[in-house]
Protein backbone atom coordinates (compact mmCIF):
# COMPACT_ATOMS: atom_id res chain seq x y z
CA UNK A 1 0.00 0.00 0.00
CA UNK A 2 1.25 3.35 -0.55
CA UNK A 3 -0.72 5.77 2.38
CA UNK A 4 1.39 6.90 5.11
CA UNK A 5 0.89 6.23 8.42
CA UNK A 6 1.55 7.81 11.42
CA UNK A 7 4.90 8.37 12.46
CA UNK A 8 6.00 7.82 9.21
CA UNK A 9 8.55 10.27 7.55
CA UNK A 10 7.54 13.02 5.30
CA UNK A 11 9.49 15.79 3.28
CA UNK A 12 7.27 19.09 2.54
CA UNK A 13 8.82 21.88 -0.21
CA UNK A 14 7.90 25.00 0.20
CA UNK A 15 7.56 24.54 3.78
CA UNK A 16 7.94 28.13 4.46
CA UNK A 17 5.64 29.18 2.42
CA UNK A 18 1.58 29.79 4.14
CA UNK A 19 -0.14 26.53 2.42
CA UNK A 20 3.42 24.53 3.00
CA UNK A 21 3.67 25.87 6.84
CA UNK A 22 -0.07 24.34 7.59
CA UNK A 23 1.24 21.37 6.55
CA UNK A 24 3.97 21.40 8.72
CA UNK A 25 1.75 21.73 11.11
CA UNK A 26 -0.86 19.10 10.39
CA UNK A 27 1.44 16.68 9.92
CA UNK A 28 3.31 17.09 13.17
CA UNK A 29 0.00 17.21 14.97
CA UNK A 30 -0.87 13.90 13.10
CA UNK A 31 2.15 12.55 14.65
CA UNK A 32 4.59 12.23 11.42
CA UNK A 33 8.21 13.34 11.59
CA UNK A 34 8.45 16.49 8.65
CA UNK A 35 11.46 17.26 6.57
CA UNK A 36 10.56 20.74 5.92
CA UNK A 37 12.46 21.90 2.63
CA UNK A 38 12.91 25.72 1.86
CA UNK A 39 15.47 27.20 0.01
CA UNK A 40 17.40 29.43 2.23
CA UNK A 41 17.26 27.13 6.27
CA UNK A 42 19.06 30.83 7.44
CA UNK A 43 16.75 33.50 6.32
CA UNK A 44 14.98 33.50 10.27
CA UNK A 45 12.24 35.77 8.63
CA UNK A 46 10.62 32.70 6.07
CA UNK A 47 11.55 29.76 8.72
CA UNK A 48 11.80 31.39 12.64
CA UNK A 49 8.51 30.09 12.88
CA UNK A 50 9.48 26.29 12.01
CA UNK A 51 12.42 26.49 14.27
CA UNK A 52 9.69 28.28 17.18
CA UNK A 53 7.33 24.53 16.58
CA UNK A 54 8.04 22.49 19.65
CA UNK A 55 8.78 19.46 17.46
CA UNK A 56 11.93 21.55 16.21
CA UNK A 57 13.66 21.61 19.33
CA UNK A 58 13.09 17.64 19.83
CA UNK A 59 14.13 16.87 15.98
CA UNK A 60 11.01 15.79 15.07
CA UNK A 61 10.73 18.87 12.74
CA UNK A 62 14.09 19.23 10.52
CA UNK A 63 14.64 22.19 8.45
CA UNK A 64 16.62 21.34 4.47
CA UNK A 65 18.04 23.65 2.01
CA UNK A 66 16.90 22.24 -1.36
CA UNK A 67 16.27 24.39 -4.71
CA UNK A 68 13.57 23.13 -7.06
CA UNK A 69 16.13 24.90 -9.93
CA UNK A 70 19.18 22.43 -9.13
CA UNK A 71 19.10 18.63 -10.27
CA UNK A 72 19.44 16.33 -7.43
CA UNK A 73 19.15 19.04 -4.59
CA UNK A 74 16.19 16.76 -3.02
CA UNK A 75 18.12 13.62 -2.73
CA UNK A 76 19.65 13.63 0.27
CA UNK A 77 16.31 15.00 1.75
CA UNK A 78 13.67 12.31 -0.02
CA UNK A 79 16.31 9.15 1.33
CA UNK A 80 14.29 7.26 3.61
CA UNK A 81 11.03 9.52 3.54
CA UNK A 82 7.83 7.74 3.37
CA UNK A 83 5.97 10.44 1.64
CA UNK A 84 6.29 13.71 0.00
CA UNK A 85 4.01 16.89 -0.05
CA UNK A 86 5.22 18.72 -2.54
CA UNK A 87 3.97 22.11 -2.12
CA UNK A 88 6.36 24.66 -3.31
CA UNK A 89 5.81 26.68 -6.31
CA UNK A 90 8.15 27.23 -9.27
CA UNK A 91 10.81 30.03 -10.15
CA UNK A 92 8.64 30.83 -13.24
CA UNK A 93 5.46 29.26 -14.78
CA UNK A 94 6.01 30.56 -18.14
CA UNK A 95 8.64 28.37 -19.48
CA UNK A 96 7.07 25.03 -20.23
CA UNK A 97 10.36 22.88 -20.37
CA UNK A 98 11.64 24.58 -17.20
CA UNK A 99 8.36 23.61 -15.46
CA UNK A 100 8.71 19.57 -16.49
CA UNK A 101 12.51 20.06 -15.44
CA UNK A 102 11.62 21.01 -12.03
CA UNK A 103 8.93 17.75 -11.68
CA UNK A 104 11.84 15.59 -13.35
CA UNK A 105 13.87 17.20 -10.30
CA UNK A 106 11.77 15.71 -7.54
CA UNK A 107 11.04 12.58 -9.58
CA UNK A 108 14.32 11.39 -10.03
CA UNK A 109 15.21 12.34 -5.86
CA UNK A 110 11.19 10.37 -5.25
CA UNK A 111 12.82 7.38 -7.08
CA UNK A 112 16.35 7.37 -6.31
CA UNK A 113 15.02 7.82 -2.25
CA UNK A 114 14.41 3.89 -2.31
CA UNK A 115 11.66 4.72 0.50
CA UNK A 116 8.84 7.43 -1.14
CA UNK A 117 5.57 5.24 -1.29
CA UNK A 118 3.16 8.54 -2.20
CA UNK A 119 3.70 12.19 -2.98
CA UNK A 120 1.10 14.55 -3.58
CA UNK A 121 1.10 17.37 -5.62
CA UNK A 122 -0.32 21.03 -4.94
CA UNK A 123 -1.95 21.79 -8.18
CA UNK A 124 -4.57 24.69 -8.34
CA UNK A 125 -7.96 25.71 -9.11
CA UNK A 126 -6.26 27.10 -12.30
CA UNK A 127 -5.51 23.51 -13.92
CA UNK A 128 -9.35 23.00 -13.31
CA UNK A 129 -10.94 26.53 -14.67
CA UNK A 130 -8.50 28.71 -17.02
CA UNK A 131 -9.87 32.54 -17.30
CA UNK A 132 -8.17 33.28 -20.59
CA UNK A 133 -11.59 32.74 -22.38
CA UNK A 134 -14.80 33.43 -20.15
CA UNK A 135 -17.50 31.58 -22.98
CA UNK A 136 -15.33 28.99 -22.04
CA UNK A 137 -17.17 29.16 -18.31
CA UNK A 138 -20.11 29.63 -19.83
CA UNK A 139 -20.45 26.66 -22.24
CA UNK A 140 -18.88 24.05 -19.87
CA UNK A 141 -20.06 25.83 -15.93
CA UNK A 142 -19.63 22.78 -14.01
CA UNK A 143 -16.33 22.84 -12.00
CA UNK A 144 -15.59 19.53 -10.82
CA UNK A 145 -12.30 17.13 -11.10
CA UNK A 146 -13.08 15.91 -14.58
CA UNK A 147 -12.63 19.30 -15.75
CA UNK A 148 -9.68 20.87 -17.61
CA UNK A 149 -8.84 23.96 -19.04
CA UNK A 150 -9.35 23.64 -22.74
CA UNK A 151 -5.85 22.75 -23.95
CA UNK A 152 -6.81 23.68 -27.68
CA UNK A 153 -7.78 27.27 -27.24
CA UNK A 154 -5.78 29.64 -28.89
CA UNK A 155 -5.60 32.11 -26.25
CA UNK A 156 -4.07 29.93 -23.83
CA UNK A 157 -0.88 31.13 -23.85
CA UNK A 158 2.01 32.61 -21.23
CA UNK A 159 1.43 35.98 -23.17
CA UNK A 160 -2.25 35.99 -22.36
CA UNK A 161 -1.55 35.47 -18.25
CA UNK A 162 -2.01 31.16 -18.86
CA UNK A 163 1.34 30.39 -17.85
CA UNK A 164 0.32 29.24 -14.43
CA UNK A 165 -2.81 27.57 -15.07
CA UNK A 166 -0.65 25.58 -18.20
CA UNK A 167 2.47 24.88 -15.71
CA UNK A 168 0.11 23.24 -12.92
CA UNK A 169 -1.65 21.08 -15.41
CA UNK A 170 2.10 20.29 -16.46
CA UNK A 171 3.03 18.94 -13.49
CA UNK A 172 -0.05 17.16 -12.75
CA UNK A 173 0.65 14.74 -15.10
CA UNK A 174 4.52 14.55 -15.38
CA UNK A 175 4.01 13.47 -11.72
CA UNK A 176 0.85 10.95 -12.81
CA UNK A 177 3.31 10.01 -15.74
CA UNK A 178 6.20 9.05 -13.55
CA UNK A 179 4.36 7.05 -11.21
CA UNK A 180 2.87 4.88 -13.79
CA UNK A 181 5.87 3.96 -15.52
CA UNK A 182 8.42 4.17 -12.78
CA UNK A 183 10.92 1.17 -12.69
CA UNK A 184 10.39 0.77 -8.83
CA UNK A 185 6.95 0.49 -8.90
CA UNK A 186 6.99 2.05 -5.76
CA UNK A 187 5.07 5.02 -4.81
CA UNK A 188 1.67 6.76 -6.60
CA UNK A 189 0.92 10.46 -6.94
CA UNK A 190 -2.01 12.65 -5.93
CA UNK A 191 -3.25 16.14 -6.75
CA UNK A 192 -4.65 18.67 -4.92
CA UNK A 193 -6.03 21.42 -6.68
CA UNK A 194 -6.33 24.40 -4.05
CA UNK A 195 -9.21 27.05 -4.20
CA UNK A 196 -8.42 30.37 -3.02
CA UNK A 197 -6.31 30.27 0.17
CA UNK A 198 -7.42 32.68 3.32
CA UNK A 199 -6.59 31.71 6.98
CA UNK A 200 -4.34 32.19 9.77
CA UNK A 201 -0.42 33.52 8.82
CA UNK A 202 2.03 31.46 10.25
CA UNK A 203 4.94 34.34 10.04
CA UNK A 204 4.84 37.94 9.04
CA UNK A 205 6.19 37.26 5.78
CA UNK A 206 3.44 35.03 4.77
CA UNK A 207 0.96 38.14 5.08
CA UNK A 208 2.29 40.14 2.16
CA UNK A 209 1.27 37.73 -0.50
CA UNK A 210 -1.48 35.76 -1.83
CA UNK A 211 -5.30 36.33 -1.07
CA UNK A 212 -3.76 36.57 3.04
CA UNK A 213 -1.89 39.59 1.48
CA UNK A 214 -5.27 41.13 -0.07
CA UNK A 215 -7.03 40.81 3.08
CA UNK A 216 -3.99 42.36 4.77
CA UNK A 217 -4.43 45.67 2.56
CA UNK A 218 -8.46 45.77 3.11
CA UNK A 219 -7.52 45.72 6.90
CA UNK A 220 -5.52 48.50 6.49
CA UNK A 221 -7.53 50.59 4.19
CA UNK A 222 -5.91 49.98 0.93
CA UNK A 223 -8.42 48.30 -1.03
CA UNK A 224 -7.60 47.81 -4.79
CA UNK A 225 -9.80 45.43 -6.11
CA UNK A 226 -8.13 42.09 -7.74
CA UNK A 227 -9.14 41.33 -11.29
CA UNK A 228 -7.18 38.19 -11.60
CA UNK A 229 -6.66 38.03 -15.77
CA UNK A 230 -10.59 39.51 -16.55
CA UNK A 231 -12.89 42.08 -15.87
CA UNK A 232 -14.01 40.25 -12.56
CA UNK A 233 -13.49 37.11 -10.76
CA UNK A 234 -14.88 36.07 -7.11
CA UNK A 235 -12.80 34.66 -4.65
CA UNK A 236 -13.25 30.67 -4.21
CA UNK A 237 -12.45 29.76 -1.07
CA UNK A 238 -10.75 27.23 0.80
CA UNK A 239 -9.52 27.64 4.78
CA UNK A 240 -5.47 27.16 4.57
CA UNK A 241 -5.89 24.71 7.30
CA UNK A 242 -8.53 22.70 5.77
CA UNK A 243 -6.12 22.72 2.82
CA UNK A 244 -3.40 21.15 4.91
CA UNK A 245 -5.73 18.66 6.12
CA UNK A 246 -6.90 17.97 2.77
CA UNK A 247 -3.47 17.10 1.49
CA UNK A 248 -2.20 14.97 4.71
CA UNK A 249 -5.71 13.38 4.22
CA UNK A 250 -4.37 12.66 1.05
CA UNK A 251 -1.11 11.40 1.58
CA UNK A 252 -2.89 9.02 4.26
CA UNK A 253 -5.91 7.51 2.01
CA UNK A 254 -6.16 3.76 1.14
CA UNK A 255 -8.71 4.37 -1.29
CA UNK A 256 -7.08 6.81 -3.99
CA UNK A 257 -5.21 5.75 -7.21
CA UNK A 258 -2.18 7.51 -8.75
CA UNK A 259 -2.86 10.31 -11.02
CA UNK A 260 -6.38 11.22 -9.52
CA UNK A 261 -7.08 14.78 -8.80
CA UNK A 262 -8.98 16.73 -5.78
CA UNK A 263 -10.62 20.09 -5.41
CA UNK A 264 -10.17 21.61 -2.40
CA UNK A 265 -12.21 24.21 -1.98
CA UNK A 266 -15.50 24.67 0.50
CA UNK A 267 -17.29 26.11 -2.25
CA UNK A 268 -18.41 29.36 -0.88
CA UNK A 269 -17.56 32.46 -2.72
CA UNK A 270 -16.85 36.13 -1.88
CA UNK A 271 -16.23 39.66 -3.86
CA UNK A 272 -13.52 41.77 -3.46
CA UNK A 273 -15.77 44.62 -1.97
CA UNK A 274 -17.61 41.84 0.19
CA UNK A 275 -14.99 40.52 1.82
CA UNK A 276 -13.87 44.22 2.92
CA UNK A 277 -17.13 44.90 4.09
CA UNK A 278 -17.37 41.92 5.94
CA UNK A 279 -14.03 42.58 8.13
CA UNK A 280 -16.40 45.28 10.77
CA UNK A 281 -19.29 42.31 10.63
CA UNK A 282 -16.81 39.32 11.60
CA UNK A 283 -14.69 41.60 14.00
CA UNK A 284 -17.28 44.74 15.36
CA UNK A 285 -14.70 45.27 18.20
CA UNK A 286 -11.91 46.31 15.52
CA UNK A 287 -14.43 49.14 13.92
CA UNK A 288 -12.85 48.71 10.98
CA UNK A 289 -12.95 50.97 8.14
CA UNK A 290 -12.16 49.53 4.50
CA UNK A 291 -12.03 53.25 2.88
CA UNK A 292 -12.19 53.89 -0.47
CA UNK A 293 -12.42 50.46 -2.27
CA UNK A 294 -10.42 51.55 -5.79
CA UNK A 295 -11.07 49.93 -8.80
CA UNK A 296 -7.91 50.16 -11.33
CA UNK A 297 -9.23 48.34 -14.30
CA UNK A 298 -9.30 49.64 -17.62
CA UNK A 299 -12.21 50.92 -18.92
CA UNK A 300 -13.15 47.76 -21.34
CA UNK A 301 -13.16 45.78 -18.78
CA UNK A 302 -15.70 47.77 -17.20
CA UNK A 303 -17.84 47.42 -19.37
CA UNK A 304 -18.02 43.97 -19.79
CA UNK A 305 -18.15 43.25 -15.70
CA UNK A 306 -22.01 42.79 -15.83
CA UNK A 307 -21.05 39.56 -18.36
CA UNK A 308 -18.77 38.36 -16.44
CA UNK A 309 -20.38 38.72 -13.25
CA UNK A 310 -23.52 36.66 -14.62
CA UNK A 311 -21.08 34.23 -15.83
CA UNK A 312 -19.35 33.09 -12.71
CA UNK A 313 -22.80 33.19 -11.09
CA UNK A 314 -23.53 30.75 -13.39
CA UNK A 315 -20.98 28.27 -12.13
CA UNK A 316 -21.63 24.71 -10.12
CA UNK A 317 -18.82 24.31 -7.58
CA UNK A 318 -18.13 20.85 -6.48
CA UNK A 319 -16.10 19.58 -3.54
CA UNK A 320 -17.97 16.28 -2.94
CA UNK A 321 -14.85 13.58 -3.94
CA UNK A 322 -12.58 15.53 -1.86
CA UNK A 323 -14.82 15.15 0.98
CA UNK A 324 -15.47 11.35 0.27
CA UNK A 325 -11.81 10.84 -0.04
CA UNK A 326 -10.97 11.99 3.44
CA UNK A 327 -12.68 13.30 6.77
CA UNK A 328 -13.14 17.26 6.32
CA UNK A 329 -15.38 19.68 7.11
CA UNK A 330 -14.53 22.62 5.02
CA UNK A 331 -14.57 25.77 7.39
CA UNK A 332 -16.97 28.69 6.63
CA UNK A 333 -15.47 31.68 5.13
CA UNK A 334 -16.65 33.59 8.54
CA UNK A 335 -14.44 31.97 10.38
CA UNK A 336 -11.78 32.18 7.64
CA UNK A 337 -11.92 35.87 7.40
CA UNK A 338 -12.10 36.22 11.08
CA UNK A 339 -8.88 34.25 11.65
CA UNK A 340 -6.64 35.57 8.87
CA UNK A 341 -7.54 39.28 9.98
CA UNK A 342 -6.40 38.63 13.39
CA UNK A 343 -2.95 36.85 12.46
CA UNK A 344 -2.34 39.74 9.81
CA UNK A 345 -2.34 42.13 13.14
CA UNK A 346 -1.03 39.81 15.70
CA UNK A 347 1.60 38.21 13.47
CA UNK A 348 1.86 40.28 10.41
CA UNK A 349 1.86 43.50 12.55
CA UNK A 350 -0.93 45.17 10.31
CA UNK A 351 -2.10 48.48 11.31
CA UNK A 352 -6.20 48.76 11.48
CA UNK A 353 -7.55 50.96 9.95
CA UNK A 354 -10.22 52.43 11.78
CA UNK A 355 -13.60 54.26 11.74
N1 LIG B 1 -2.30 30.49 -2.12
C1 LIG B 1 -3.30 30.00 -2.82
O1 LIG B 1 -4.44 30.46 -2.69
C2 LIG B 1 -3.08 28.85 -3.77
C3 LIG B 1 -4.18 28.39 -4.51
C4 LIG B 1 -3.98 27.31 -5.36
C5 LIG B 1 -2.75 26.70 -5.44
N2 LIG B 1 -1.70 27.17 -4.72
C6 LIG B 1 -0.42 26.49 -4.82
O2 LIG B 1 0.01 26.15 -3.52
C7 LIG B 1 1.42 26.16 -3.46
C8 LIG B 1 1.88 26.97 -2.29
O3 LIG B 1 1.33 28.27 -2.38
P1 LIG B 1 1.46 29.30 -1.19
O4 LIG B 1 0.30 30.20 -1.25
O5 LIG B 1 1.78 28.61 0.07
O6 LIG B 1 2.73 30.13 -1.70
P2 LIG B 1 3.90 30.84 -0.91
O7 LIG B 1 3.44 31.24 0.45
O8 LIG B 1 4.41 31.88 -1.82
O9 LIG B 1 4.96 29.70 -0.74
C9 LIG B 1 5.54 29.12 -1.86
C10 LIG B 1 6.86 28.51 -1.48
O10 LIG B 1 7.45 28.00 -2.70
C11 LIG B 1 8.83 28.06 -2.53
N3 LIG B 1 9.55 28.14 -3.81
C12 LIG B 1 9.38 29.01 -4.82
N4 LIG B 1 10.25 28.76 -5.81
C13 LIG B 1 11.01 27.70 -5.39
C14 LIG B 1 12.10 26.99 -5.94
N5 LIG B 1 12.62 27.29 -7.13
N6 LIG B 1 12.65 25.97 -5.22
C15 LIG B 1 12.16 25.65 -4.00
N7 LIG B 1 11.11 26.30 -3.43
C16 LIG B 1 10.56 27.32 -4.11
C17 LIG B 1 9.10 29.29 -1.71
O11 LIG B 1 10.21 28.94 -0.94
P3 LIG B 1 11.18 29.94 -0.17
O12 LIG B 1 10.64 29.96 1.21
O13 LIG B 1 12.48 29.29 -0.26
O14 LIG B 1 11.10 31.28 -0.84
C18 LIG B 1 7.82 29.49 -0.89
O15 LIG B 1 7.99 29.18 0.48
C19 LIG B 1 1.91 26.64 -4.80
O16 LIG B 1 2.27 25.52 -5.57
C20 LIG B 1 0.69 27.33 -5.39
O17 LIG B 1 0.68 27.30 -6.80
C21 LIG B 1 -1.84 28.25 -3.88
Amino acid sequence: MAEIRTGDVVAVTGAAGFIGGWVVRELLDRGYRVRACVRATDDETKVGFLRAMPAFASGRLTLHAADLDEAGCFDDVFRGCDGVAHVSHVSTYDDPDYVRRTCDHIIASIEGSGSVRRVVVTSSIAAVISEADIGELARRPVVDEDRLPDESNPKRTPERGQGYSMGKVIAERSFADAAASSPSGRWDAITVCPADNIGPILSAHQGRVNWQGLIGKMVAGRCEIFHGTGPYRPWMIVDVRDNAACHVGLLESTTVRNGERFIAMSTETRDYETIARSIDRVLPELHHDPGPIADNAPDRWKEREDEFRSIWAGLELHNERIRAAVPIEFRPFDDSLRDCVESLIAVGGIEVNRK
